[in-house]
């Protein structure tokens, strides 16, 4: 990952590779169906924990998705971040063909600048990987705290260090590359054919990140039994049903849910 003085260049990168990727980004995700079930554990927790007239802010939005159905869902206002251009344009006018561009605002600005909006917020949720693209922690950190209050909703979602299924996979001698990988300082993560350095992080390490000013309410592993990037090699159609169900039943048990491919927390302000 960057140091601070390449910091720009990174944000640069990050901008000019998921704007290029926002015109096939939503067609990609649905087209997997892991990526889908992830999604739908996702919006669920999301809706669980929102009430009428909360102030939301998604960080990393992309293309809009997640928030069209939170507005769609609640009528709550949703202001976004998000450092690429594209992704922008491409929220805003989708939320707008919808009827609904005047309950969403979207920033593009790196997610560690947050603290520069200056408003509080009683959900900030992040879905799918911002955490692992945001090399200034020490600032996201900070930043959050001062758009937070006590009993605001940090929800978030980053890729993990050990994923259960993968590390069963590499007990038969392949995949041991992937189990390597997700514990190295940086990971490549490819987007649009480009390569993006990423951090991966364990639950423990983003619960120690959140101290002593969250408190954790909910972990959930998302896709512990099989990771996206094996859905493809999936030639038994009909099995997706049954991989999604248990991988859902999985990440919710103790040990288990922290061995996602990905794993989602609900942290509440104290
Ligand atoms: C992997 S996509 C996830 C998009 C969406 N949240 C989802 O669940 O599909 C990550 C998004 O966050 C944005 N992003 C990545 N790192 C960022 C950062 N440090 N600050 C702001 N936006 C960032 C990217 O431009 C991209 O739109």
């Amino acid at each position: 990952m960057p140091t601070a003085h390449d910091l720009e260049g990174y944000y640069q990168h990050i901008d000019d590779v998921f704007s290029r990727a926002a015109v096939i980004y939503d067609w990609k995700i649905q087209a997997n169906f892991v990526n889908r079930s992830i999604r739908s554990v996702e919006i669920r927790t999301l809706l669980k924990y929102s009430r009428p007239g909360m102030s939301v802010l998604e960080l990393g939005h992309g293309t809009g998705e997640e928030a069209l159905k939170y507005i769609k869902e609640t009528g709550n206002r949703v202001t976004g971040i998000d450092v690429a251009r594209g992704m922008a344009e491409f929220a805003r006018d989708k939320i707008a063909r919808n009827g609904l561009g005047h309950l969403f605002q979207s920033n593009v600005i790196p997610a560690s600048r947050m603290g520069e909006l200056g408003e509080t917020f009683d959900i900030v949720y992040s879905f799918n990987g911002l955490i692992n693209t945001e090399p200034d922690m020490e600032k996201l950190i900070d930043g959050l705290l001062k758009i937070t209050h006590r009993g605001s909703f940090f929800i978030v979602s980053f890729r993990n260090t050990s994923c259960f299924g993968e590390t069963i996979i590499s007990m038969s001698g392949r995949g041991r590359r992937a189990v390597r990988a997700r514990k190295a300082n940086e990971v490549n993560v490819e987007v649009v054919g480009e390569k993006v350095a990423s951090r991966y992080y364990s639950s423990f390490e983003i619960r120690k990140i959140l101290g002593k000013n969250f408190r954790i309410r909910e972990t959930l592993g998302l896709a512990v039994l099989f990771p996206p990037y094996l859905a493809d090699k999936l030639s038994q159609r009909h099995l997706s049903s049954l991989i999604s169900f248990a991988d859902r039943l999985m990440g919710r048990l103790p040990v288990l849910n922290c061995l996602g491919d990905e794993v989602l927390i609900v942290a509440e302000r104290i």
